[in-house]
């Protein structure tokens, strides 16, 4: 199984931004982390990151013409704003796990909004580094079902 791993603007800066909110470990450390699990469960990673929203909706593009079984994205700002990535996953169709490090739902009104959300089988919030390891468990076992 083949899951694309993409993360959205500021992503990068992991460690760096916010430690209250997004904890003290880097961009590469999460890697490493989605890395070592993925390999235990047979799972091959794409990982991407980028700052540019049209570049996000070319990598999205590109799971579906790489012939990917599955997407894992943290779109970051992004969530809150684009129409472009909702219509990317959409345009895809491939099954899609919207992930948050932080709890969004309890941070302010402007990220209680998820355009991207109505495309995703399911969103995980709130669970730091683990929520990405736990949407590449959910996919694994969707395609198993
Ligand atoms: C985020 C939450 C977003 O609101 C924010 O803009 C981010 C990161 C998260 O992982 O918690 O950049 O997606």
């Amino acid at each position: 199984m083949k899951i694309y791993i993409i993360n959205g603007p500021n992503l990068n800066m992991l460690g760096i931004r916010e430690p209250d909110t997004y904890g003290t470990l880097g961009y590469d450390a999460l890697l490493e982390m989605i890395k070592a699990h993925c390999e235990k469960k047979g799972v091959e990673p794409v990982f991407y990151q980028s700052n540019h929203e049209g570049d996000l909706v070319d990598k999205i593009q590109e799971a579906y013409f790489k012939g990917a079984d599955a997407i894992v994205i943290n779109p970051g700002a992004y969530t809150h704003t684009s129409i472009a990535l909702l219509d990317a996953v959409k345009a895809v169709g491939l099954p899609t796990v919207e992930v948050h490090i932080s709890k969004v739902e309890e941070r302010e009104s402007f990220r209680q909004v998820s355009y991207i959300r109505e495309a995703c089988v399911k969103t995980i919030s709130g669970k730091g580094f683990n929520g990405y390891l736990e949407a590449v468990d959910f996919l694994l076992e969707a395609k198993n079902d």
